[in-house]
């Protein structure tokens, strides 16, 4: 989306998108005695991040602006508390759960590009939206990430078999992973199951969601936990179930020849998995939390 300017016709002079503006590209300049007020919109530095607040906020869409996209208009937009109540809101929050069970059913094309629409919408640093995403449906291409968690997870078996001798050569992190108790039993119970016929790796959800960047930003993984609780949220309300695959991520970014394989650059960054499918299960009460751990000063 470019910004372009205002349209002079149309603009009230509210300054409302001076006000707005976070890179304050939209001015009012000194006016002599006698002078119209003026807006305009300047920006000789490339600092626009496209983020259309100032097309949100102007009362008389007066911004001029390039992009194939439009804006959304609909009731609720000025006072989004009327489009939801909070307890209605919180319930619906307190009721998604990693959804671990799911049917032999196929999600459709239409439910997926219903998600993706809604992740669209996710806020991100610097506007940047540069999240791309892999919807991943063939069981062949499915297993090959499969498989490259699996051999991650043999190489940490491995890893912690040889715990005694190797721990002194292992970065701090990995050391700590290793000689944890419960690694090992989580571990072992994994390849049981997998050893079982399981798929302890996707539960056999028919899509696998990946979101990747092409080039490393700092905000780049921060993006990806948005858009894709954006995409948790939406799908719960079509009544499909999601469950983030962290062991997948992981494994796809130590894996360049599988990220080719679903079509991804090998230098590219996989900043979230996620797979959708249809619920298998149906939960009667919201699991407790830990404590919030809150300081205020
Ligand atoms: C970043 C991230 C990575 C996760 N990785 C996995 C995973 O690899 N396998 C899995 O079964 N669940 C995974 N989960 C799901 C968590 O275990 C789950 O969110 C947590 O237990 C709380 O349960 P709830 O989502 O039902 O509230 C992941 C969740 C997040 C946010």
């Amino acid at each position: 989306m470019k910004i372009i300017g205002l349209d002079d016709e149309k603009c009230i002079k509210c300054l409302d998108c001076v006000r707005e503006c976070p890179s304050g590209l939209f001015i009012k300049p000194p006016t002599e005695l006698g002078e119209k007020r003026r807006v305009i919109f300047e920006d000789p530095y490339e600092g626009c991040i496209e983020c259309g607040h100032c097309i949100a906020v102007c009362p008389t869409d007066a911004i001029i602006y390039d992009d194939a996209d439009d804006y959304l208009e609909y009731e609720g937009m000025k006072d989004p508390s009327s489009l939801i109540d909070f307890e209605t809101l919180n319930k619906y929050l307190r009721a998604r759960r990693s959804i671990r069970n799911y049917k032999d059913k196929e999600v459709s094309d239409e439910q997926i590009k219903t998600i993706l629409e809604a992740m669209r919408y996710a806020p991100s640093a610097r506007n940047d939206q540069a999240w791309k995403y892999i919807i991943v449906k063939d069981p062949g291409k499915i297993d090959k990430i499969r498989q490259s968690v699996i051999k991650m997870l043999a190489l940490l078996r491995k890893l912690i078999k040889y715990k005694a001798v190797i721990k002194y050569f292992l970065p701090k992190s990995v050391k700590e992973m290793i000689t944890e108790p419960r690694t090992k039993v989580s571990i072992e119970d994994f390849f049981k199951r997998i050893d079982e016929g399981e798929d302890d790796v996707f539960y056999n959800a028919p899509v696998v969601l990946v979101t990747y960047t092409e080039h490393e930003g700092d905000m780049a993984l921060n993006d990806a936990g948005i858009t894709l609780t954006h995409g948790m949220l939406a799908a719960q309300a079509l009544g499909l179930g999601t469950c983030w695959i962290g062991y997948a991520q992981e494994a796809l970014n130590r894996n360049k020849e599988v990220k080719e394989a679903i079509g991804i650059s090998k230098d590219s960054n996989v900043n979230g998995v996620l797979i959708i499918g249809h619920p298998d299960v149906k939960y009667h009460r919201a699991p407790p939390r830990k404590t919030l751990d809150v300081k205020w000063v």
